[in-house]
């Protein structure tokens, strides 16, 4: 595989240790961005200029650079819900790669939740909504505990729970604002606990080495919006009920028509059972497929996404955890307005057990009011013996981490 050469769709910061895995694995890296400062680029081999989200335009650059500069031999994405484009420029080019129409189903969540129950996948009960009359119409019927969400957004942007008192007109409005085909649905909010997976397909069976329980504990403070403060490895459900959550996974993998090729679930566990929210074809964001599985688990999982795009075989035994070492990813929220000043955070970085902390943005940027996961200005990945010492060290490094902002 030495030699060879990976295109990575996406030079974003989270795509970087992707990246530099690519690299240490001996591979020619290309990048694609529009962006022709993203940090991705700087470990880049090459690097061609196309917005991740524009299928045509990485697909032709990707089509001329392997007509006139070298060989293209896989393609993935990491740090950006582009699975579309990954599989177009996968067939375009006759690289291994999922089906054109499995990546499309991943990116529209009305027509995912529509195969999803025709395959007896279980997902929570949900309507595509033309108006806000219809979600007024849907409150009568159902009652308040609803969520309206956007088909096709991400990183929980215009997703907002209906239970808070919202006006369902504004709710609408502001998931249509986010939606780029300008179309929103409804479903029925399920309580109980919300975990993230990672999964490679093989032949049709799901290997989950990915396994994170979500922590929402700020629910209330952000509502009505979904903000996640990061997660805790490994999970603490009762091993019966991981299990029926990998089961559903695969389910949803193969329902959604993929045989082989990596997918990331969003699953609550309702009443004991779990519900598919989401299932993205593509590796994790947020650092957990480059870092908090391998850190959890000793699986590369990015590495083996990498051989399995370049054609190589990739096994159960690559796929199976080694350990479970606990890890506490927790986040840093400021308060809205401009960045005066971040300090602490080579103090915070030198505290026992702090694996990793990512500082996502810089005097002089905006922090935006909290409605999505773009709120964030840092990241802390901590582990310990225990859990209780990997959380002592995230929550010590979060309160050491100062981001002064001020009102514009
Ligand atoms: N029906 C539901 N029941 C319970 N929680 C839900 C439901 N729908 C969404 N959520 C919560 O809101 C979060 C964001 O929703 P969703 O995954 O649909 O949006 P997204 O834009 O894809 O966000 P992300 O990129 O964080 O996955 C979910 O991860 C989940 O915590
Ligand atoms: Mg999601």
């Amino acid at each position: 595989m030495r030699g060879k050469t990976l295109l990575i769709v996406c030079g974003g910061i989270e795509a970087t240790h992707g990246i530099a895995r690519a690299k240490e694995m001996g591979l020619h890296v290309v990048v694609s961005d529009m962006n022709p400062e993203a940090p991705g680029f700087a470990l880049a081999d090459d690097r061609l200029i196309a917005s991740t989200y524009d299928v045509e335009a990485t697909r032709a650059a990707a089509l001329d650079y392997d007509r006139k500069i070298r060989r293209i031999h896989g393609v993935i994405c990491i740090g950006a819900d582009v699975p579309l484009t990954v599989a177009s420029v996968a067939e375009a080019l006759g690289l291994p790669g999922i089906p054109v129409s499995s990546a499309r189903l991943a990116t529209d969540k009305l027509a995912m939740k529509q195969r999803f129950s025709a395959l007896g996948v279980p997902v929570p009960w949900y309507a595509a909504l033309h108006s806000a009359d219809d979600l007024e119409r849907h409150l009568k019927e159902r009652g308040p505990d609803l969520v309206v969400k956007p088909v096709d957004s991400r990183g929980g942007r215009g997703v907002q729970r209906l239970n808070t008192g919202i006006d369902p007109c504004l709710a609408f409005a502001r998931a249509q604002c986010q939606s780029p085909t300008r179309r929103v649905m409804v479903e029925a909010f399920l309580d109980g606990p919300q975990v993230s997976t990672e999964s490679m397909m093989l032949d049709g069976v799901a290997y989950t080495p990915g396994f994170s329980d979500r922590n929402y504990e700020y629910l209330d403070r952000f509502a009505p919006f979904f903000i996640e403060n990061g997660g805790d490895l490994p999970s603490h459900l009762p091993e019966w009920t991981q299990h029926a959550v990998c089961e559903t996974v695969e389910a949803a993998g193969r329902a959604l028509g993929i045989e082989n090729g990596n997918i990331k679930g969003d699953i609550v566990v309702h009443r004991g059972q779990p519900y598919v929210i989401e299932l993205a074809a593509r590796l994790s964001g947020g650092y957990f497929s480059t870092r908090e599985i391998p850190l959890n688990t000793g699986v590369d999982f990015v590495g083996c996404v990498i051989r399995m795009a370049m054609g190589e075989r990739v096994t159960p035994q690559d796929l199976t955890p080694r350990y479970r070492k606990p890890v506490i990813q927790r986040y840093v929220f400021p308060e809205p307005g401009r960045i005066i000043r971040i300090a602490g955070i080579e103090e915070a970085e030198r505290l026992p057990g702090i694996e990793e902390i990512v500082v996502s943005l810089n005097p002089g940027d905006i922090v935006p009011p909290p409605t999505s996961s773009a709120a964030r200005a840092a990241m802390i990945l901590a582990t310990g013996d225990t859990r209780d010492q990997a959380l002592a060290a995230a929550n010590a490094a979060v309160a050491r981490i100062k981001v002064e902002t001020a009102t514009p």
